[in-house]
C-alpha cells in the first residue's frame, strides 16, 4: 500500500506572521488526518521558523528547490545540507516554475535529485506538459523525456526514495484541473515507463497530482489507482482548505 502523500507548495508566499498562523492552523487541525502523510514547503527564508514550530510535530518540513551544489560560491543558492540541517525532509525538484523562470533542464533536475538523496532528502520531482504540448499530442513524449533523465540519471534505484508529481502546466494556478481520467492517464503512463526498467520501484513509487487541487475537486483526483495525493499551490495556503485535501485521500 502506498500510503497518501499531500504536499504543500507555498511557492513565494508569506510573513513571518502568516507562516506562523498557517503553521499553528495546520497542527491544530492535523491530528485527525493520519492517513496522509502531510508536507509543508514553505520559502527558503522561512524554513529555521517553520522548523521550531514542526519540530516533533505531525507534519513534515519540505523545501521548494536546492541546488545541484554542496557549498560553495553560488550566490543565492540554497544547499541540501542546509536543508537537511534544519530538519527538512523533502525538496520539490523541477518545479514548472523553476524550469520555465530559470531555465532548468531535465538534466539539471536529474542531477538536483542526486543531490538531495546525498543528504538524506526525499526529492518530489515534478513533470507536467504545457497546453500547446498537450494539443499538440507531445503530452507522453515530454513525460517520457522528464521521466527517463531521472532513470538514466540517479537511475531507477533512486527512484525507491522519490516522489513524483505531475502538474501539467496548464493546470497549474490557473483554476483549470486535469479531469480525473486525464490525469489518471498520465499516472498510469508515468508508472509503467518506471515499470519497464523495475516494477518494484514502479509498484511502489507515491505519483502526486498538482494543478489547481482544491477540497472541492480532492476527492475524485484521489480515488483514481495511480494518484497517490498531491502537490498543492494556492489552496496550500489556507489552512482548513489544506486540511480538506488531505481529508480526501
Ligand atoms: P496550484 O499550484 O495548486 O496553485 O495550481 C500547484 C503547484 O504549482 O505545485
Amino acid at each position: 500500500m502506498r500510503r497518501p502523500l499531500i504536499a504543500g507548495n507555498w511557492k513565494m508566499n508569506g510573513t513571518r506572521d502568516s507562516v506562523s498562523a498557517l503553521i499553528d492552523g495546520l497542527l491544530v487541525g492535523a491530528v485527525d488526518v493520519a492517513r496522509a502523510e502531510m508536507v509543508v514547503c514553505p520559502p527558503a527564508v522561512f524554513i529555521a521558523e517553520a522548523a521550531a514550530r514542526l519540530d516533533g510535530g505531525p507534519i513534515a518540513l519540505g523545501a521548494q528547490d536546492l541546488s545541484e551544489h554542496a557549498a560553495g560560491a553560488y550566490t543565492g543558492e540554497v544547499a541540501g545540507p542546509m536543508l537537511a540541517d534544519y530538519g527538512c525532509r523533502f525538496v520539490i525538484i523541477g518545479h514548472s516554475e523553476r524550469r520555465a523562470f530559470h531555465g532548468e533542464d531535465n538534466a539539471l533536475v536529474a542531477r538536483k535529485m542526486t543531490a538531495a538523496q546525498a543528504v538524506g532528502l526525499t526529492p518530489i520531482a515534478c513533470v507536467g506538459e504545457t497546453l500547446e504540448e498537450r494539443e499538440s499530442g507531445a503530452t507522453e513524449a515530454v513525460i517520457g523525456r522528464q521521466i527517463d533523465a531521472l532513470l538514466d540519471g540517479p537511475g531507477v534505484g533512486a527512484l525507491a526514495d522519490a516522489v513524483v508529481a505531475y502538474e501539467p502546466v496548464w493546470a497549474i494556478g490557473t483554476g483549470l484541473t486535469a479531469t480525473p481520467d486525464q490525469a489518471q492517464a498520465v499516472h498510469a503512463f508515468i508508472r509503467n515507463r518506471i515499470s519497464a526498467r523495475d516494477a518494484t520501484v514502479a509498484a511502489g513509487l507515491r505519483i502526486l497530482y498538482g494543478g489547481s487541487v482544491k477540497g472541492a475537486n480532492a476527492p475524485e483526483l484521489f480515488t483514481m489507482d495511480d494518484i497517490d495525493g498531491g502537490l498543492i499551490g494556492g489552496a496550500a495556503l489556507d489552512a482548513n482548505e489544506f486540511l480538506t485535501i488531505c481529508r480526501a485521500t
